[in-house]
């Protein structure tokens, strides 16, 4: 009997990005393959339980388990029975903030035997401006004639099923052939699809989210300038936003975190030879927030004699997801000046250091709100001080 073939095969397909991706692509009667090398979350995939939380794709992937459009691999071989195969690992920078070019560089090398001529091979990992071409160089090299494109993921985490198919989606190819065969792929799921140059392609996706973390970092300047001179910004930020549209975009503060933006922002400084000004006065203004917490909790309190509760550990609201959290830079720090630091979230289940909420509050005696989850809608903090920079619990009345 002949092997089964794939229309699709997503290289880190049990990720955050690849299995949205994969469960939309099958919901479509695609045949989908996943490929990934971490069997944990596989197997978690494969009992048909989502590994983490993820608006609206829990019904989508029992549907397609039990249709037998989703089939999970954690052998490279499927490769070769894939029409298409879409890279979606990670790619992070380095602890002295480089990008690490050889997480794809190597990914890739160990795929390039699986390969074979006539496939369309998609990147959508977000990557360092240029890699796309070098990659293009890379096949050529080898011989092999595979069509390469690149179509970054622009999806807010959490929501990927819903905005897949609700915005366009950005395609560039290192041939006009592999942008079409592309656009033709994306126009499945897509509402649109965007040309460009691959290099521009690699721009846009962290222009993207560069302009992000720039627009919180201004909250968040804003913010530390208003509570420095005493005044209250929750108000200031209401006066300036309220019916006004050059305003109306501007964010509350808060931690900016999680394991793109600051990242991303990272590579542009890196690949514009540290000269990006605005993208490293944003990351100290954003990495400065927690230090910034403590110094008013410092004057405030006599910390080393009291036990500080962070509420909230995922890098953003309503995430389990912990990654390159704020509320963990929080905890380290404060572990210098606190007699102790506690840790609680609603959402996150792999930190065997948290205690829950209700502990948290009776043995600290002061709080921060890390994250404003919806669970902490109605928080009781028993009279115990919070320190709050999301202005959450003020907005709901807490
Ligand atoms: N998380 C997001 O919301 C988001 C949004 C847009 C873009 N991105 C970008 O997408 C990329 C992936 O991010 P993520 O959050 O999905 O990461 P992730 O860590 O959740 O997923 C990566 C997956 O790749 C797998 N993997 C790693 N190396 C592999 C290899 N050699 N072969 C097969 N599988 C391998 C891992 O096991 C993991 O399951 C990054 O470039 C990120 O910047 C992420």
């Amino acid at each position: 009997m002949s092997e089964q073939q794939f229309d699709i095969c997503v290289v880190g397909g049990a990720g955050h990005v690849g299995l949205p991706l994969a469960l939309v692509f099958a919901a479509k009667n695609l045949n989908v393959a996943i490929y990934d090398i971490n069997q944990n979350t596989l197997k978690t995939i494969s009992e048909g339980k989502m590994p983490w939380l993820e608006e609206g794709a829990q019904p989508v992937l029992e549907q397609v388990l039990a249709s037998e459009r989703l089939h999970l691999f954690n052998d490279p071989t499927v490769i070769a029975r894939s029409k298409t195969v879409i890279v979606t690992i990670g790619t992070p920078v380095d602890e002295f903030l480089n990008p690490v070019h050889r997480v794809v560089r190597d990914c890739l090398d160990d795929l390039l035997d699986h390969f074979r001529d006539g496939q369309l091979l998609i990147l959508r990992s977000t990557v360092f401006p240029g890699t796309t071409e070098w990659l293009a160089r890379r096949l050529d090299e080898s011989g092999k004639k595979i069509k390469l494109a690149f179509c970054p993921e622009r999806i807010v985490q959490g929501f990927a099923i819903k905005e897949l198919q609700g915005m366009p989606q950005i395609v560039s190819g290192a041939t006009p052939e592999a942008a079409l065969a592309a656009h033709e792929l994306f126009g499945l799921v897509a509402p649109e699809t965007i040309e460009l140059k691959p290099m521009e392609a690699e721009f846009a996706k962290l222009f993207n989210n560069c302009y992000r973390y720039i627009q919180f970092s201004i909250a968040n300047q804003f913010y530390m300038i208003a509570e420095s001179a005493g005044v209250d910004y929750l108000s200031i930020h209401h006066a300036m936003t309220h019916h006004y549209p050059r305003a109306k975009d501007m964010p509350l503060p808060g931690f900016t975190a999680g394991p793109c933006l600051f990242k991303d922002t990272m590579q542009l400084a890196a690949f514009s030879r540290n000269q990006f000004a605005l993208g490293h006065a944003a990351m100290l203004v954003n990495e400065g927030m927690v230090l910034y917490v403590i110094e008013r909790m410092r004057a405030q309190y006599d910390l080393e004699k009291m036990t500080v509760g962070i509420l909230g550990m995922a890098f953003k609201a309503n995430s389990d997801d912990r990654r390159a959290s704020l509320s963990y830079k929080l905890k380290k720090a404060l572990a210098l000046h606190a007699k102790a630091v506690l840790t609680s979230d609603p959402l996150v289940s792999d930190d065997p250091e948290l205690l829950p909420m209700e502990d948290v509050i009776a043995k600290s005696d002061v709080l921060i709100l890390g994250t404003p989850h919806r669970e902490y809608a109605h928080l009781d903090t028993r009279g115990k001080p919070i320190f709050d920079v999301w202005h959450y619990l003020d907005a709901k009345g807490c």
